[in-house]
């Protein structure tokens, strides 16, 4: 008899989070990382949320509450929606869940059976991935290219399309390549899937930086767009947007009450509720005229750092890196690096068991974290299927300009350093750590 069940395996993960521990290593043995693999805003939770988290604690707002979430919540994220998506929405289609991360995985445990086909941006948010063979569904990754600036063309997805589909992940602003979409991309994408797919296919729009968006656009959603609404869950969440991450609220508005009902169920299942205090912190985040402010300055700072960051990173040879328009991320392609350093080639070299656990762009990463002190994320941790031969690393900008500049730097430094490389792939320390 086996321990663990056939499904355990069977999950992926975050490597933002599981890379935590070589950082440790690495700032014992060499003091201080750089660290520009966070995807958080290194802001703090604007005043006005934490005064009424604390009011609310002192009010001893510290029971179990409503499964679905607050209905004074509810009813502020039925208002944000109405009003920036212009649609009408009932508080009761409304669920509240510890992040935007849970309702990700929650949702292909309701809508896929195995068998059923799980389509997702790639690269993208790894969470889409990590379930989808899980649940026993099928990943059907929608690989986004560097050429059509990690857009995808509303004929890439149709090709993905067919009666197997059952959920479409969508994520604008994107992470990790900061990709935005007009109103008119979205209306083409509707087409797609209003034309190939029933009315019980989902569409998962992730839009949890819809308010990290950069030169003056604004965020559109697919739900906007006529006949969408339907089949559309708007996610989104506090963590991002308020600079709230250890918060954990986020949320999700479902097509149907039923739906929402049903969601509430696995709440009750799993967690039983939101934390209180902290839901009568996310509606005054929604409620005051004080958020609009702070979130203003935050992404002003984030535009800023992106102009100069890229302008930065452009300049170091080998690597290249697009504009983002939105979130907090810079994507770039380091194919030359992993050429020159030879870590291609010794990718190539490596047995099909070594090669499963890396990449080229992965060993640069442990490379430049090891030797260089500078923490990076690569391509593999925004998707692994059909990554092969993408070079790329995420760099984060949630950090002061000082701060970026340095890492950049050091980057720079880690790109070039032929006899580092050469040591730490004779060595290769990041292995001791499984
Ligand atoms: C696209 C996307 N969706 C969801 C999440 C999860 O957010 P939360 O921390 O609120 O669970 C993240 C976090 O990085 C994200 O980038």
């Amino acid at each position: 008899m086996k321990l663990y069940s056939d499904r355990t395996f069977s999950i992926d993960t975050e490597n933002a989070f599981k890379i935590g521990p070589h950082i440790d290593v690495v700032e014992n043995l060499s003091g201080n990382v750089v660290k520009l693999n966070l995807g958080e805003p290194d802001f703090p939770v604007p005043t006005h949320i934490k005064d009424e988290i604390k009011r609310q604690l002192d009010l001893d707002n510290t029971h179990y509450c409503d499964p679905q979430g607050l209905l004074t919540l509810r009813e502020a994220i039925s208002n944000q929606i109405s009003e920036t998506r212009g649609i009408a929405v009932d508080p009761e289609r409304v669920v509240v869940f510890p992040g935007g991360k849970p309702s990700i995985g929650l949702s292909q445990q309701v809508y896929c059976n195995p068998g059923d086909e799980v389509i997702y941006p790639s690269p993208g948010f790894p969470i889409y991935e990590s379930f989808v063979r899980y649940v026993g569904a099928v990943p059907i990754p929608l690989h986004l290219n560097e050429n059509s600036n990690f857009a995808f063309t509303p004929e890439a997805l149709a090709k993905l399309i067919n009666p197997k589909t059952k959920l479409i992940y969508l994520n604008f602003p994107s992470n990790p390549t900061g990709g935005v979409v007009s109103h008119k991309q979205l209306e083409d994408i509707a087409e797609v899937i209003l034309e190939r797919c029933s009315e019980e296919v989902r569409v998962y729009s992730d839009e949890i930086y819809e308010n990290i968006v950069f030169d003056d656009q604004n965020h559109t959603s697919i739900a906007s767009v006529s006949g969408m609404e339907s089949r559309t869950i708007i996610a989104s969440g506090f963590s991002k947007t308020y600079a709230w991450t250890g918060g954990r609220i986020g949320y999700a508005l479902f097509p149907s009450r039923e739906e929402a009902s049903i969601f509430k169920n696995l709440n009750i299942n799993y967690f039983s509720c939101v934390t209180p205090y902290n839901q009568e912190g996310a509606r005054v985040a929604l409620e005051s005229h004080l958020s609009e402010k702070c979130i203003g300055n935050m992404v002003e700072t984030f535009q800023v750092r992106r102009d100069a960051i890229l302008k930065k990173l452009n300049s170091i040879s080998g690597i290249s890196c697009t504009k983002p328009g939105g979130a907090f991320y810079l994507f770039a392609n380091i194919s030359s690096v992993c050429n020159k350093l030879g870590l291609v080639d010794y990718y190539a070299n490596l047995s099909s068991t070594d090669r499963a656990q890396t990449s080229p762009a992965g060993l640069f990463q442990m490379f430049a974290l090891y030797y260089h002190n500078i923490a990076v994320l690569d391509r593999q941790s925004f998707g692994k299927i059909g990554s092969e031969g993408q070079h790329y690393i995420r760099l984060s900008i949630a950090s002061d300009l000082t701060v970026l500049e340095d890492g950049i730097n050091k980057l720079s430094d880690a790109g070039q350093d032929h006899s580092g490389i050469a040591k730490f792939l004779d060595s290769r320390p990041d292995l001791e750590l499984s």
